[in-house]
């Protein structure tokens, strides 16, 4: 892996957060068996990756129980980081695994459509403010769409790259689309139910959406992410959790090279079609 700085190394045109993985163990996710009844959550960093958890888990939970794990990034971990270097084979299904990654950097057996995989994206600019809380305020708002510069300080890919790779091989997975901004609770954990087949009562839905409230969550030890040790991230993860946060920090210069960006890739895009 190329070092890029004190915390982001490279590989294989993604960032990565330095000391959490190898070039060898990226490398032998291609391989990696998945089961029918793994379940990922793949995200572009803070677009509500930890609220979608806690609704998969809390649905699973319910519907059948899992295997007790001390909190929500245990229960369900990043593929891509070697936590502990635990033997993933060894859990009783259903295993749930959440990831940022592209397409290209995911097990090839995702492809057979059998795992099923729920994708939440979120608006471009309240993601770009999320990330400037969360990283200590050194993110500036163009770089986490344009990819010339996110590869130098930015976790992940381009926002837009993430989402573009995904949508565009979405026939190859058996793949839910989500957005963070529609995630009313009870439409989304419906759909999130039927989704993953699971036949939940009115009064079970209820209790996962109670368990998925900002307010609920906040205080729930397993799912708010406190358990990280400060010294690893700056911000908070529950930290507003609104929609539209972004028209309280940009300026309407910064809006406007957002959209601007948004209207050069799309442009792009179209082009290639
Ligand atoms: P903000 O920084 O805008 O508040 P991720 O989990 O992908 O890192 O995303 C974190 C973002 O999701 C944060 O956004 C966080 O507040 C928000 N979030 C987490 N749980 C939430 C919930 N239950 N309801 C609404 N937003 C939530």
């Amino acid at each position: 892996m190329k070092v890029i700085s004190d915390y982001l190394c490279r590989y294989k045109n993604y960032n990565f957060f330095t000391g959490l993985t190898t070039a060898e163990y990226i490398d032998s996710l291609q391989s990696f068996k998945v089961r029918d009844s793994d379940i990922f959550l793949i995200t572009y960093l803070k677009s509500g990756t930890i609220w979608t958890q806690q609704i998969i888990i809390s649905i699973c939970e319910l519907d059948g129980g899992l295997n007790e794990y001390p909190n929500n990034m245990e229960q369900m971990p990043w593929l891509e980081y070697m936590k502990g270097h635990e033997d993933y084979s060894l859990r009783p299904s259903p295993r749930l695994f959440t990831s940022h990654l592209t397409p290209a950097l995911m097990p090839l057996g995702l492809k057979d459509k059998k795992a099923k995989i729920i994708y939440v994206m979120r608006n471009p600019k309240d993601n770009i403010v999320s990330y400037y809380h969360f990283s200590g305020k050194h993110i500036y708002v163009n770089l986490m769409l344009s990819d010339t510069l996110y590869n130098y300080t930015v976790v992940g890919s381009s926002w837009f790259d993430h989402i573009r790779e995904w949508h565009s091989k979405k026939d190859q997975y058996n793949i839910l689309f989500l957005t963070y901004e529609d995630m009313i609770l009870v439409r989304s954990v419906t759909k999130i139910c039927s989704f993953l087949g699971k036949n939940l009562s009115e009064a079970d839905v209820e209790q996962v959406v109670e368990k998925a409230t900002f307010k609920t969550m906040k205080k729930d030890t397993k799912a708010n992410y406190e358990f990280i040790p400060k010294d690893k991230i700056s911000g908070n993860f529950m930290r507003k959790g609104q929609i539209g946060d972004w028209k309280n920090i940009f300026t309407v210069a910064q809006s406007q090279r957002v959209d601007q960006l948004l209207q050069e890739k799309l442009a792009e895009l179209t082009g290639q079609l």
